[in-house]
């Protein structure tokens, strides 16, 4: 084969693939096997949305191109949105609809930085968000964060970090892995540190309509008019249940939208029209059954909560939207070979820290997928997991064995791909 891009090649692979390979070894000894490593809603979308999209679907106007930066009928409707979120301006000229939040950020980066500059995240990261900036030979620049401080980012650890190549930093709250909810005043804080040294601030907001109820509005960035520096991003998959229909947005600065739309015509030329019609109903129409989900991921993170209070040796140590961060109970041993056996053996496919350049400690997992009686059954499934570790003997009375593993149960896997790079 003829060479490739080199910096493709550098760039990692996505993890759950490699989870799920290791989930189908499983043989359903201790229970069903169980998602937890794709953060993707339980539920289908309501049947109102579904008709929506599939009368959209039937029709010719949907099946033509469409405006690069999205139908004029969405990008109203989720400026409306913006506004009555955060309380400030923001235009529907402002707004661009792509397809999924991933592409939202793959634009934006394109635009923000060039090969050799370099973005800051903090880490734990969202891997899509590394691997884009890898692939692009932007340098992706850890800043790390850790269970001590609620895996909040530091804003002066962040200015420390900054170089005249740093062209943006950016921010995922509620945080995928940890789950964790940036407070306000720290996002205001970055966006300050942001202006002041004449960089971007990238807020992906993916999960936003899974802030607990109370918390509705997770910042007031916009409310004194939009900053000229502010990128924030979102989808639409998880908060109406479509991650297969592909639709996210982004909403900046006037200005910057003819580049953008430059990237967006390359990689896209328009967003799924359909997907768009229904979501431009679904905003302020499905509001309440959004309301609802969010009360629903509420009760399923209590449930986690309650989980880890009663297992002994495993800690939570974040929680929110769809994911809880915590730490497992096995030492020193590779959360790769921690997460191989919970899949091959126990039926429990969870990712790895150092999926997300985190902790060898950590593992995410991802609740959103399985209901309040699968969380509570994770307890016991959970405490098995442990205990066979500790007597590999209780693992071979098994009447079928679990697929070959180290005989100490826990052990650094051959098979553990190369996790993405870490700090
Ligand atoms: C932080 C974050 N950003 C973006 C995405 C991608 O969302 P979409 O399906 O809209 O591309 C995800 C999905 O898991 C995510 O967790």
């Amino acid at each position: 084969m003829p060479p490739l891009n080199p910096s493709l090649i550098d760039t990692g692979s996505p993890p759950i693939p490699q989870i799920q390979a290791w989930g189908q070894g499983y043989d359903g000894w201790h229970g069903p096997l169980l998602n937890l490593c794709q953060a993707v809603p339980a539920y289908p979308p309501p049947p109102a949305m579904l008709a929506r999209l599939a009368e959209a679907a039937g029709s010719a106007e949907a099946a033509a191109y469409g405006p690069i930066q999205g139908d004029a009928a969405l990008r109203e409707a989720y400026a409306a949105h913006l506004r009555s979120l955060y309380g400030g301006d923001c235009a529907a000229g402002q707004v661009a609809i792509t397809a999924g939040c991933n592409q939202a950020y793959f634009v934006a980066m394109m635009a923000l930085a060039r090969r050799g500059e370099a973005v800051l995240l903090p880490t734990p990261w969202y891997f899509n968000h590394a691997m884009t900036l890898d692939m692009l030979g932007i340098e992706a620049r850890a800043l790390p964060c850790d269970a001590a401080s609620g895996f909040l980012p530091d804003p002066d650890r962040a200015e420390a970090l900054l170089d005249g190549g740093v062209r943006a930093i950016v921010l995922v709250t509620p945080n995928n892995p940890t789950g964790a909810i940036y407070p306000a005043a720290l996002i205001e804080r970055f966006q300050s540190l942001c202006q002041r040294r004449g960089i971007w601030l990238v807020l992906d907001e993916t999960y936003r309509d899974f802030l607990p109820p109370g918390r509705e509005q997770p910042h007031a960035l916009p409310a004194g008019g939009w900053p000229e520096n502010l990128i924030q991003l979102t989808s639409f998959s998880k908060s109406f249940a479509i991650p297969g229909h592909r639709l996210g947005a982004l909403a900046a600065p006037e200005a910057l939208l003819p580049e953008l739309g430059k990237v967006m015509d390359c990689v896209q030329i328009c967003a799924n029209r359909p997907a768009q019609a229904a979501v431009a109903w679904g905003i302020e129409a499905l509001a309440g059954w959004r309301a609802a989900k969010r009360a629903e991921m509420a009760e399923r993170a209590e449930a986690m909560r309650a989980v880890f209070d009663r297992l002994p040796g495993w800690r939570l140590e974040a929680l929110g939207a769809y994911f809880a961060y915590v730490r497992h109970p096995f030492g020193v041993t590779s959360a790769w070979e921690v997460a191989r056996t919970m899949a091959a053996g126990h039926g429990l496919m969870a990712l790895p820290g150092p999926a997300f350049a985190g902790e060898e400690a950590h593992l995410r997992i991802a609740f959103a997928n399985i209901d309040l009686a699968t969380i509570r059954a994770l307890e016991p499934r959970l405490r098995r997991v442990a205990e066979e570790a500790a007597s590999p003997a209780g693992r071979e009375s098994r009447a079928q064995r679990p697929p070959a593993l180290p005989a100490a149960g826990y052990g650094r896997s051959p098979a553990a791909p190369d996790a993405h790079r870490g700090p």
